[in-house]
């Protein structure tokens, strides 16, 4: 399910359910015909890497499923060399999968292709020569060698151009996400519930031991404060 808090009156979503989805993807439509979207998975303090060096660990609840109906609406998914080296990413079902890279080195493993994701892969680099490491899914991809030091405009306009589409969902990283924030129309924002500890916001002094505190439900208001309702849990279940 997904709740929508605010603007009030909130509304839910069950998200298994094809209609409710589709109400979710027009909610989050762009608001134009040309577009370019940031998306990331953060936690309380902003940072876009968890324990484990990747987005996988700060990532959790609907964020894939929402990430989809992002990647549903782009005619391109945009992310960096080094973000593929750190994840496994999946191919995009019908947009077409942008990997940035100068040196050309392609962690070409990590890519995977579900049965049904048709999107193409292209490596746009300014490096022709250096190593384009061969596999089953360089074969297929497409490679597009840049002039040095496009601006993140012109490096949009040759992406919207090879792609043929004008909708870009900017994933990441950091580096990628710097270059292109102020071209971005709208940024979609995963937040891990804060602090991202397994103190849930307890403070320190609170006694946790004996008994356990589970975080049972979080509420918002309209000044946007979280409200935490911890609940004990005592003995077995
Ligand atoms: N929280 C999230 O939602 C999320 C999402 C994505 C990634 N991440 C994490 O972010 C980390 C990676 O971020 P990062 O900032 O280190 O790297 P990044 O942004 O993923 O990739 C940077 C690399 O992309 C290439 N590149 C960037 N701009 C380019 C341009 N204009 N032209 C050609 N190539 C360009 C270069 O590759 P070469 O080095 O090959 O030249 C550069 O080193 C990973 O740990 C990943 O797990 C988190």
């Amino acid at each position: 399910m997904l709740h929508q808090l605010t603007p009030l009156p909130g509304q839910s979503f069950s998200l298994d359910d094809p209609v409710e989805l589709d109400r979710v993807r027009e909610l989050v439509s762009p608001a134009a015909a040309t577009w370019m979207r940031a998306t990331m998975v953060t936690n309380s303090h902003g940072a876009t890497t968890g324990k484990d060096g990747t987005s996988n660990s700060l990532s959790r609840g609907a964020d894939r499923t929402l990430l989809g109906v992002l990647r549903s609406h782009a005619d391109a998914v945009v992310l960096g060399a080094t973000t593929l080296h750190h994840e496994r990413i999946p191919i995009p079902q019908g947009a077409a999968l942008v990997i940035l890279s100068h040196t050309g080195t392609i962690a070409w493993d990590n890519l995977v292709r579900p049965t049904d994701a048709a999107g193409r892969v292209i490596v746009m680099t300014t490096s022709p020569e250096a190593g384009l490491v061969a596999s089953a899914d360089s074969d297929t991809a497409q490679v597009i060698v840049m002039e040095p030091g496009l601006t993140p405009e012109k490096l949009a306009a040759l992406i919207r151009g090879t792609v043929g589409g004008d909708g870009l969902l900017i994933e990441g990283g950091r580096n990628v996400w710097k270059q292109f924030a102020p071209l971005c129309d709208d940024l979609w924002l995963a937040v891990s519930p804060p602090p991202v500890s397994d103190r849930e916001g307890l403070p320190s002094w609170w006694p946790v031991g004996e008994t356990s505190w589970n975080l049972s439900a979080l509420y918002t208001d309209e000044a946007r404060m979280l409200y935490y309702h911890h609940r004990a849990v005592r003995g077995a279940p």
